[in-house]
Order: structure tokens, then sequence, then C-alpha cells
């Protein structure tokens, strides 16, 4: 058992912003950080483009920002949100520069501002096309420095406590006393107990095999919150990055940024024809779900595999000094692209919804906040605007903490029980696991993609249905293990994600299904 004030689930921008002020504010109080992986490991260590502010007076402003977003989000934005999310974003910047996070200036000493699908204007900080490492880095220096931060790395979060788990309770208001968490190294299953619990666990990518997200996003946030109750909004708005590198394996995919188009670089199909004017006046820059959809289009008119980004008119001085890891990773794979257009695709890469929270970041179970990817604010709606994902978890880690430093927390005065494990067994059957992660990826790629329909969304979850229950028997009979807790939380998140494809009755942002073309 451990006790702690306040336990941190993830250690990506959402979790180390807020267990940085929070642990700053209150020396005395102890936070306690539990990730699944290394500390950085993290949507937020991959994030290229950068994030999306208004710094230049001059030619941006609030309003273009705010426009863009409730366009990108199809009318479905909390507008609200929106205003206080964007207008916060300069302050929660100016921190990130106190922290020590680099960005990369122009020749005048001014922010170098990128572009990307959906925005106005240039407004969008980076350093180089690493921005999200550089975050990282900067945010894992501070939690260093905190003597009353502890940082568990290789911490597997399994389960939120909550009254489910205590004996007796008759109690009708469901509250969080924090997690069971695996040491992943020993096996052994600490009773994380914790007067406030932020769930700060980010995506739901690998529930897709093809993704541009690393292994830690298989959605476990989201499905313990849904197992403990909380109100869970928008799963059927997966965001589609248009420009994955062309993986002939599928599997994992290296992003190409968006930023690059925002660069001037063009996508044509293999004969070479430049087909974004055909779909949107804004071409290779429209929001993101529609350049996902055009290409999707293209594939399946030609029944190529792929399309391809143009970069070969391109400054190719300025491209390596804004790209370099772009650029790199694209020689790796032998593609120079001064001469050579890359192949790309679109994979998945952004929940746009999540477990719902207010201004303050509170979910609707007492004591259990969320952060980050895992929620949904109402920011972004249907969709969202490139580079508005650092920024939302910045600005909602912020308003978290400023709840906490305003408002007591009441301490936990009973007795929280063991994780309880009587019956099981060490599960001599892992192909079971491998099995049916492999289908349920299949599942989702071949039914729950892009372009979706009534019959397959049925047809996805009678298939699910039936792995669900293979899956869950397993669970109840298996000592815990990484991979398997990992695959129920995918099927959850699947779950959510067909039945609320299925209520959604008309086509919005990132949500396009067939037989919803005339409403
Ligand atoms: P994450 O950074 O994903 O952190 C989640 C943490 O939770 C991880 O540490 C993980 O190990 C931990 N965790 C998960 N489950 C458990 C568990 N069961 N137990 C313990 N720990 C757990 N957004 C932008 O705004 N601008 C960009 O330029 C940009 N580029 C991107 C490029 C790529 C390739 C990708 C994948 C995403 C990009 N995004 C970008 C999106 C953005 O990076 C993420 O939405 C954001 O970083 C999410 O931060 P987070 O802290 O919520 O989650
Ligand atoms: C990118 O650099 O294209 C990713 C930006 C984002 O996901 O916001």
């Amino acid at each position: 058992m451990i006790k702690t004030n306040y336990l941190v689930i993830g250690s990506g921008v959402a979790g180390l912003t807020f267990a940085v002020k929070i642990a700053e504010k209150f020396p005395k109080r102890k936070v306690v950080i539990v990730t699944k992986g290394d500390e950085d490991e993290s949507n937020t260590k991959y994030a290229q483009g950068g994030v999306a502010i208004v710094l230049d007076a001059k030619e941006d402003s609030f309003q273009k920002h705010i426009q863009d977003t409730l366009i990108a989000g199809d009318d479905l934005c909390d507008a609200s949100v929106v205003e206080m999310v964007i207008k916060e974003g300069p302050q929660r910047f100016k921190e990130l520069l106190d922290w020590g996070a680099n960005f990369d200036l122009d020749p005048e000493g001014n922010f170098d501002l990128g572009k990307e699908g959906g925005h106005s204007e240039y407004r969008v900080v980076h350093h180089k096309d690493i921005t999200g490492f550089e975050i990282e880095r900067a945010l894992l220096k501070k939690v260093h420095q905190l003597p009353n931060i502890t940082l568990l790395s290789h911490h597997f979060a399994i389960d939120l406590i909550t009254e489910h788990h205590l004996e007796n309770s008759n109690s009708e208001v469901i509250s969080c006393y924090g997690a069971y968490v695996l040491n992943q190294k020993t096996g052994k299953i600490i009773t994380l107990q914790s007067e406030s619990t932020l769930l700060a666990s980010g995506g739901i990518g690998r529930v897709y095999g093809h993704t541009t997200n690393p292994i830690i996003a298989t959605g476990d946030g989201i499905a313990m919150a849904y197992r403990a109750k909380a109100q869970i909004m928008d799963m059927e708005f997966i965001q589609f990055h248009p420009t994955a590198l062309y993986n002939r394996e599928g599997g994992s995919s290296f992003l190409i940024s968006e930023a690059v188009r925002g660069f001037g670089a063009l996508l044509r199909n293999k004969e070479g024809y430049r087909f974004m004017p055909d779909y949107d006046e804004r071409a290779e820059l429209a929001s993101r779900d529609i350049v996902s959809q055009s290409i999707d289009n293209e594939l399946k008119k030609t029944g190529d595999t792929h399309v391809f980004l143009d970069c070969t008119h391109l400054d190719i001085k300025g491209f390596k000094k804004h790209f370099p890891n772009i650029y790199e990773e694209c020689l790796e794979n032998h593609i120079d692209i001064e001469k050579d257009w890359i192949p790309v695709v679109p994979a998945s890469h952004y929940l746009c919804g999540g477990i719902v929270v207010n201004k303050d970041g509170k979910t609707s179970i007492p004591n259990l906040f969320a952060c980050g990817e895992c929620t949904r604010t109402g920011l972004h709606g249907a969709n969202r605007l490139a580079s508005n994902s650092l920024l939302e978890a910045l600005v909602y880690a912020h308003n978290i903490f400023k709840y906490h430093s305003e408002n007591s927390i009441s301490p936990i005065n009973f007795t929280l029980p063991e994780w309880n494990d009587e019956g099981t067994s060490i599960p001599k059957e892992h192909i079971l696991v491998q099995h049916n992660l492999l289908q349920l990826q299949a599942l989702m790629r071949d039914y729950v993609g892009i372009v979706r329909s009534k019959d397959r969304l049925t047809k996805a979850i009678d298939h699910l249905d039936f792995m669900y229950k293979e899956v869950e028997d397993l669970y109840k009979n298996s000592k815990v293990a990484t991979s398997l807790c990992e695959l129920r939380n995918m099927i959850n998140v699947s779950h959510l994600i067909i039945s609320q494809s299925l209520e959604r009755k008309d086509n919005k942002g990132g949500y396009f299904n067939i037989d919803h073309l005339n409403n």
C-alpha cells in the first residue's frame, strides 16, 4: 500500500504539467506519478508540428484561431471552452519557456511560426520537427528537481479503486480512492491510495493496427473510467492523420508532419495528378478529416495502396532546417525527398472524444480528474484542429492545478482492500492474447475505419462481443499481465467507438458513414 495526496496516471504533457505545478505549490504534499513504460514514453514524445498559439498580434488574433477551431470541429465544439483554451494559450506557453523548453526563432529573433491544415494563419510554435520530445525533456527535468514527486516508471495502472471494490458499501455515489497498480518488473500489485487521482493516460491509436501512436496508446484510462461508470462521449470521432509514411506491413507508422504541407508539399496520386483542389479550395491545407477522407476516396477509386507527398520543388536547405528528423527518416527508408515523392497513407492518430470533463478537469466521478488526450473537453468537437492538443493539455493541467489550489479534498479515513487474485493462475496460452489483438485491430481497420456503414458497424459489434467474452473469461482466471489488461482495455474502448458510432445519425468532422449521405 502506498498513500499519497495526488496520484497522476501517465507521464506525457498532461500528467507532468499538473505534477510540476501542484508539487511546486504544495512542497509538503506528496505526488506520485505512475507510468507504464520508460518515463518519457508517450504520444507527447513524438509530437512533431508544435503548439498552436496566437503570438503574432499583427497578422493573427484570438478570434481567428477560435474561428479555425470551430470550423474544424464542424459545429460540435463547446464555444466557451474554445475561447478559454485559446486565450490562455500564451500564458501557458510562457510557463513552458520558463521551465526551459526551447522553441525555434526566426532570423529576426521572433518565434518561428509554422502552419498546418485548417489554420488560416502561421501560428504553430515548434522545436524543429521534434517539439514533443523537447517539451517532454523539459518537463521531466523539472519533475526530477522536485523532491515531493515520486515517478514510478514501468508501473501499470490496472483499475481505479472505487466503491465497487469496497465490501459492504451501499453508497449511491461512486468516488475514486486511487488505483491498483502493477509493478511490471516484480509482478507485485500495489494499492495506491490517493485523495485525488488524475487520469492523464493518453490516446487509443493502437486499437487500429495502423497508427502514428507508440505502443502505450491503448486507451487504458478511458477503459478504467468506463468500468468505474464515468461519462464517456464523442468516441466516434477518431482522427486519421492524412500523411503517415506508407509501411507495407501496416503497424506503426512514422508521421510526416502536416507542417510539411504547410511548408508547401503537394499531394499527388501515382500518375502525378494533384487531387486535393478537386475536394476543397484549401487543397492540401484543408482540415485533417477532409484530407484523409479525400485520400481514402482516391485510393478506393484507383485501387492503389497509397498516395504521394511531393516535396521535390521545395527549398531543400529550408526543409532540412525545419524537418531534420523527417528528412533523416525518409533517407533511412531510401527516400531522397529532393528527387523522390514520399509514399503516404492515412493512419489513426488522435481521439477527439473521451472521458467527459468540465473546465476544472473534473470527471463525473468525485475525486477523479482527467487531462489530455484521454478527455472530452469540448475543444475539438468532431475534429481536432492540428496542434491544438498539446495546447489543450497545458491549459487543462493548469485549470486542474488551480482547482486543487482553491478547494480541499477530503482525506480517506477507511482501509482500502488489497488486490484479490485468489483462484487465478499464470496464463499458459499467451497466443490467445496476441491472436485476439490482431483480430481486434483488423476488425477496427476493416469495419470501423475512415468510412463507416451501419452494416459494417453492426457486424463489428457482434464480432467484438465474442472477443469480449473470451477475453473477460481469460482475465478473470489469470494473474494480471500487462498485455492481457491492455487487450481488455482496447476491447472496452472499441466497444465505445462502435456503439457511439451507431448512435450518431449524421456525418460530422471525422465521422463519415455512407448511410448518412442525405442526413
Ligand atoms: P500521452 O503523451 O500519450 O501520455 C500518456 C501517458 O500515460 C504515457 O506516459 C503512458 O505510458 C501512460 N499510460 C497510459 N496507460 C497507462 C496505464 N495503464 N498505467 C500507467 N501509465 C499509463 N499534438 C499537437 O498539439 N501538436 C503536434 O505537433 C502533435 N504531433 C503529434 C505527432 C504524433 C506522431 C502523435 C502520435 C501525436 C501528435 N500530437 C500532436 C498529439 C499529442 O502529441 C497528444 O495528443 C498529446 O501529447 C497527449 O498528451 P497526454 O499527456 O494526454 O498523453
Ligand atoms: C503533425 O505534426 O502533423 C501533427 C500535429 C498534430 O497532430 O496536432
